[in-house]
């Protein structure tokens, strides 16, 4: 079999008992073996200062080299205030920066937005797709993925007990990994 694809995923939220770090860990379980997914932390990222891009600081660095490793990304997402987190929201800045030395661009790409609302952080979902246009990102458009009522999917100990999410988890997953291999660099 072929090496796996190796997938950065980044969670949106920074909450320890996150429903998209929770989701994202159901999308490792249900996909399939041509895809390793992996989430790529942002908590400690510093706050991107464009004054810092002659030096950037080492947990940066060390981020922008864990993307660049990836062969596509995954975002997983909630919804603030009708648009991403601002702990996304500068991932995806520090990861943009220096000019020119973007780790995002022609990286296939891949956005799921769940909440416990009913309509599964549309809002959020769409703004990253407009960061993800400007960097080159091509975003898988089929299926789309925001899942609502995400509080009421996951027993006590994180599993996800709701059968037809996780059948589109897995169909989404196999999805995305054909839009890899169309639009993998190599
Ligand atoms: C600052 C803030 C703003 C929020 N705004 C929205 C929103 O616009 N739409 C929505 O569906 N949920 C909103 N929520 C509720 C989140 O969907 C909910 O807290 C969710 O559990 C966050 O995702 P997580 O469980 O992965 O941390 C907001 C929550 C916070 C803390």
């Amino acid at each position: 079999m072929a090496t796996p694809r190796r997938v950065a995923v980044v969670v949106g939220s920074l909450r320890k008992d996150s429903l998209n770090r929770k989701m994202a860990k159901a999308l490792a379980a249900a996909a399939p073996p041509s895809l390793s997914l992996e989430v790529v932390e942002i908590g400690q990222l510093p706050l991107y200062n464009q004054d810092d891009d002659a030096s950037p600081p080492p947990a940066s660095v060390a981020f922008k080299e864990k993307i660049a490793g990836a062969d596509a990304v995954l975002f997983v997402t909630p919804e603030y205030n009708r648009s991403v987190p601002g702990v996304l929201k500068n991932a995806i800045d520090v990861g943009s920066r220096p000019y020119g030395k973007s780790v995002w661009s022609g990286k296939p790409g891949g956005v799921i937005s769940v909440s416990p609302g009913a309509i599964g952080a549309f809002g959020a979902n769409h703004h990253l797709r407009q960061s993800l246009v400007f960097l080159n990102v091509p975003a898988m458009q089929q299926p789309e993925a925001y899942i609502g009522g995400a509080d009421k999917m996951f027993d006590a100990s994180g599993k996800l007990t709701n059968d037809s999410t996780r059948e589109f988890l897995g169909k989404f997953a196999a999805a995305f990994s054909a839009w890899v291999e169309r639009n993998a660099a190599s």
